[in-house]
């Protein structure tokens, strides 16, 4: 084992750390994830119950999890395992932070597959593939490349290398360029689309459906999954945001910081939801069609509108890139942990994990064609179950000990020289990490995952096991 480092490679200033966390935030789980599980869930009181998801319990574990990762000065295993020490508390919390360089992998590995799918139809609606296609041309389009697991593998290979080649680089040399070239441009693209969208006819409808709520709709599975996705959008309960903030200089502000990157993330999530779904009602098209909303029903709308090759060409761009400055935030966790605590220099650590990581995500290439009777966790295919896992159980148990760490082992002065909050909102932080949002995430993970009958008992065994828990940590400090 070779000697262990701290970080030291800081963002060149606060609006960098900003830039960095909102490419880390804004991804597929925006443009692609967020409009599909909004229309399979009924639109408004999702959206509603996602919105306060993020207010309640999002805001709350970001701003948590940066100050752990610049308190901790490490990646997210180390950085744990240095505050327990400091705290008196259990090494075992080093397991939180493996918990999320863990997940951190599993996501990545399906995610350059769904960012791959975008580099391909990028290229399609470039050479104007996409060119009056109608809805059922589409749908055998998108079938015909899910069905085609070689094409599937080079796409994913594509968007492995060029993540690989990025994260490389280091942070100032990599990741910052990366992204000062991305955001901006993204920004841009997407507002020429909202633009675009109040020309449809559609975008009333579009407005209603996001934000008109009918609550008879949900359902304990569509709660859960609206937290999951809260969660998942922020990047948060995995260590990303640790790592970025163990990168940040102690004197930027934290609170500041994780408004911006809560307000960006949301808006742009919300701005594709209205372009998406303007585009999908002005077609009259189905709303709830799944994971293939973006790839099968935007091809038939930017094939038939005026000027659809050039707005369908940078739509695509858009995801291709959004979803790199996320790819490259997902392998930075495990990358600093080898670098830092295994002496494996960064170059060699990426090409060995980014391989591991491109073998597993083989796997969910597989998911839609030769394995996709293959099932686990009942129906899921293996991409289903890996998606189900890491943001439905990793993410949320992640974020939840999180804030039980932040707001029961840490001292009230290490918070207040990390969370720069007035005493009043103070008092509303710590008690939301304390009671609130471990809470709140317990009650929803125990409803969402067991069927109905069980799920009072599930509760309260939930709430026994945080009780015994909490005061065995408190026991110790
Ligand atoms: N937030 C990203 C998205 O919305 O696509 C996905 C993600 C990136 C999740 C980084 C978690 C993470 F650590």
């Amino acid at each position: 084992m070779g000697q262990l480092k701290l970080s030291t490679d800081l963002w060149s200033s606060q609006t960098v750390f900003i830039l960095a966390a909102v490419g880390s935030a804004v991804g597929l789980g925006n443009l692609w994830k967020f409009p599909y599980i909004t229309g399979e869930n009924g639109g408004g009181a999702f959206v509603l119950v996602y919105l306060a998801c993020v207010l309640l319990i999002g805001i709350p574990v970001l701003m948590s999890e940066i100050a752990l990762g610049r308190a901790g000065k490490a990646n997210p295993v180390q950085a744990m395992s240095n505050l327990a020490r400091e705290n008196g508390a259990s090494r075992l919390w080093a397991l939180l932070g493996l918990n999320g360089v863990l997940a951190g992998a599993l996501i990545l590995s399906f995610y350059t597959v769904i960012a791959g799918w975008a580099v391909s139809y990028f290229f399609q609606s470039f050479s104007g593939a996409f060119v009056d296609m109608n809805a059922s041309e589409a749908n055998s389009h998108f079938d015909a490349l899910m069905a085609n697991p070689y094409e599937l593998l080079f796409w994913h290979t594509v968007m492995s290398l060029v993540t690989i080649l990025i994260v490389s680089k280091g942070v100032k040399a990599g990741l910052e360029r990366a992204i000062n070239l991305m955001l901006p441009a993204l920004l841009l693209i997407l507002l020429v689309l909202l633009g675009y969208a109040t020309t449809t006819g559609a975008f009333g409808k579009s407005f209603n459906f996001l934000f008109a709520a009918d609550f008879s709709k949900l359902t304990w599975e569509s709660v859960l999954i609206a937290m999951g996705h809260a969660f998942f959008t922020l990047s948060i309960g995995l260590g990303t945001m640790m790592v970025y903030g163990s990168y940040l200089s102690q004197k930027s502000s934290i609170v500041k910081a994780s408004l911006w990157i809560a307000f960006a993330d949301t808006a742009i999530a919300l701005i594709a939801g209205l372009v998406i779904f303007s585009i999908v009602f002005s077609n009259g098209l189905e709303a709830g069609s799944g994971p293939g909303l973006l790839f099968e029903t935007l091809p038939v709308a930017f094939g038939q509108m005026a000027g659809g090759w050039f707005f369908g060409t940078l739509f695509f761009a858009l995801v291709v890139m959004a979803a790199l400055s996320s790819a490259i935030s997902l392998i930075e966790p495990v990358v600093s942990w080898f670098d830092q605590n295994w002496g494996i220099k960064r170059e060699k650590a990426v090409w060995i994990l980014g391989t591991l990581i491109w073998v597993f995500g083989i796997g969910t290439v597989l998911s839609f064609n030769v394995w996709q009777d293959v099932h686990f966790l009942g129906e899921k295919t293996f991409f289903g179950t890996v998606d189900y896992l890491t943001s439905n159980i990793m993410l949320p148990l992640g974020g939840l000990l999180m804030a039980v760490f932040m707001a029961w082992v840490m001292t009230k002065e290490q918070i207040k020289t990390q969370i720069d909050l007035s005493s009043g909102w103070m008092k509303w932080f710590i008690l939301d990490l304390k009671w609130l949002s471990p809470i709140a995430v317990l009650v929803v993970s125990s409803s969402g995952l067991v069927a109905s009958e069980s799920v009072l008992i599930m509760v309260a065994i939930s709430l026994f096991l945080y009780g015994a828990y909490v005061w065995n940590v408190t026991r110790k400090n």
